[in-house]
């Protein structure tokens, strides 16, 4: 059994993976995603890879990859995946939800708090040497209690983002899932998408990157945003027509925005959105921390230990393709 690791992960869960009796591990040890065709030539003799958002797993690295049975994303976002594609070839398919949650919800608040407060212009104005000493009228934001937060994408991110809102004194509203029963915490209102994006002050993006949410925040949705609101993604760029938004900035339409991830990641550094000052902007760190990054490593692992050892993975994206298996697995 070939267990193909396209990136080094926490070491205590590289160690679990190394110690695993039966298999044989190749761990990409460079820095930095896995080139495309080394990705394909090391997927080509594997039984299993945990792949990180970076690859791509769609027809063309399937139809390579004979052996494969089962790709473990170390994230809780695949979008990188084809999903249909992987069920076709039969290769089982897993992320790792639930354990990024808070990080992710304290990367988006982080992000609505700084552009709201307006921290990242004020230290930039600051470096220039433009402080001319306390001012009542320099420098001003607005109280975050002030302002009307509305949520698309009502998931487990965007639930913990309402958490920490309502507690700073925020009004909270969010877009009903369609897919899913949920009930909304005490103090979230559900609102039609349409008034929450009249009405919102400032709104944050937790849905997944899919056919449906591309683009979703385009023209006619920023012609729709309250004058002066505030855009926070930390849920996928293609949520976002990066276009539109800077047109929307140039407009005055949108205050600002917060944003974690891209069109085009790594967002290259001559990029037009680094003329926007009022953009805050983190490259992709939403999951970003010592512990949680353990934890996916972990999560993602538990999914493999699951499958080695005849289990349906925890985490199973296409049920049908283990529902497919024969019994002797
Ligand atoms: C990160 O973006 C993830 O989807 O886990
Ligand atoms: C986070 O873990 C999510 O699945 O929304």
């Amino acid at each position: 059994m070939r267990v193909l690791v396209c990136h080094r992960l926490d070491e205590r869960v590289m160690q679990a993976i190394e110690d695993f009796p039966g298999i044989e591990v190749t761990v990409w040890q460079q820095a930095g995603p896995m080139p495309r065709q080394a990705f394909l030539d090391q997927l080509a003799s594997a039984e299993v890879a945990l792949t990180m958002l970076t690859e791509r797993v769609d027809e063309e690295a399937l139809a390579q990859a004979p052996y494969l049975r089962l790709v473990a994303n170390v994230a809780v976002g695949f979008d990188n995946f084809d999903l249909p594609a992987l069920t076709r070839h039969g290769v089982m398919a897993t992320n790792t939800p639930g354990v990024l949650t808070e990080a992710t919800a304290d990367i988006a608040f982080g992000l609505m708090l700084v552009a709201v407060r307006g921290m990242w212009t004020a230290s930039l104005a600051m470096r220039r040497g433009e402080w001319r000493g306390w001012s009542p009228t320099a420098f001003l934001g607005r109280d975050l209690a002030a302002l009307q937060l509305g949520i698309i994408g009502y998931g487990r991110i965007g639930e913990a983002v309402a958490r920490r809102a309502l507690a700073v004194g925020m009004r909270v509203a969010a877009v009903k899932p369609r897919h899913r029963t949920v009930e909304p915490l005490p103090g979230v209102e559900w609102w039609e998408r349409e008034r929450l994006v009249r009405e919102s002050d400032v709104i944050s993006l937790h849905v997944p990157a899919t056919p449906e949410t591309y683009h979703l925040c385009n023209d006619a949705f920023f012609a729709q945003m309250k004058p002066g609101a505030w855009l926070i993604n930390t849920a996928r760029g293609s949520v976002v027509d990066t276009a539109a938004l800077m047109r929307a900035l140039d407009s005055g339409r949108l205050a600002g925005a917060g944003l974690d991830v891209f069109e085009e990641e790594p967002l290259p550094a001559d990029h037009p959105l680094f003329q926007y000052p009022q953009v805050v902007m983190t490259p992709h760190i939403g999951s970003a921390t010592v512990e949680t990054r353990r934890r996916m490593a972990a999560r993602a692992w538990d999914n493999v230990v699951d499958f080695l050892s005849g289990r349906p993975p925890r985490d199973l994206l296409n049920p049908s393709v283990w529902q497919g298996q024969p019994d002797s697995l």
